[in-house]
């Protein structure tokens, strides 16, 4: 049966342009985005590995780990890698898994053969500290993945792991968030040290707790 959010994160071994790793012990007490792509050599998969090397910056100061996985070889990997930093301008400082025995992606249910019978779809998976699916999307080969959107998803989980809130519609860190419903609005004020701002009593917004 495919992965379902709340489920434990597969571990497996793998070998990747950074050498060979335990999924588990490369994460360690990181975050995780575990992202597919469907072959080596193509351009809208070298516009997002290059995308995504530009945005290491930002995927540490969440304290996520990012790791690619497509179904090519080490060599071909290793042969690619140069064209993406050459297009990009950027060094590709993240592993790419070589998974030419489709070994995780079957784990992660990647190979949609109905899209494609060889080929990984584009998966992203967010992995959370505990090891547990937090987040799970699927896009066609044909649309490269904005990966801003996986910055923002982290912000989200990352935030309401912590604070009793969630997120609306659009929302970008740093704007007002809501207030789950398990806390009585009488409680808001002395839990957020601040009045909400009651659209309707199942939509109370306060600003986004440190
Ligand atoms: C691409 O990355 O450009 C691509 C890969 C597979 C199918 C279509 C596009």
């Amino acid at each position: 049966m495919s992965l379902r959010l709340g489920d434990l994160a597969p571990n497996f071994k793998a070998q990747t342009t950074q050498g060979e790793i335990d999924f588990y012990e490369w994460l360690g007490n990181s975050w995780g985005v575990l992202f597919s792509h469907p072959a080596d050599f193509t351009p809208v998969c070298t516009t997002e590995l290059g995308r995504t090397a530009l945005l290491k910056g930002e995927f540490e100061k969440r304290n996520t780990k990012v790791i690619a996985v497509s179904v090519d070889d080490l060599a071909s990997h290793k042969r690619w890698v140069p064209d993406i930093e050459e297009v990009n301008h950027v060094s590709v400082n993240f592993p790419i898994i070589a998974d030419e025995n489709h070994h995780v992606a079957q784990l992660y249910d990647m190979i949609h053969p109905n899209a494609s019978e060889k080929a990984t779809v584009r998966s992203v998976f967010i992995i959370g500290p505990d090891k547990k699916v937090k987040l799970m999307l699927t896009y066609p080969a044909s649309t490269g993945r904005n990966f801003l959107e996986i910055l923002r998803v982290l912000d989200s989980l990352q935030l309401t792991a912590h604070h009793s809130v969630a997120t609306p519609v659009d929302w970008k860190n740093g704007e007002d968030v809501i207030v789950t419903l398990n806390v009585p609005t009488e409680q808001i004020k002395e839990k957020y040290g601040v009045e909400a701002n009651i659209k309707k009593p199942y939509l109370r917004y306060v600003p986004q707790p440190k």
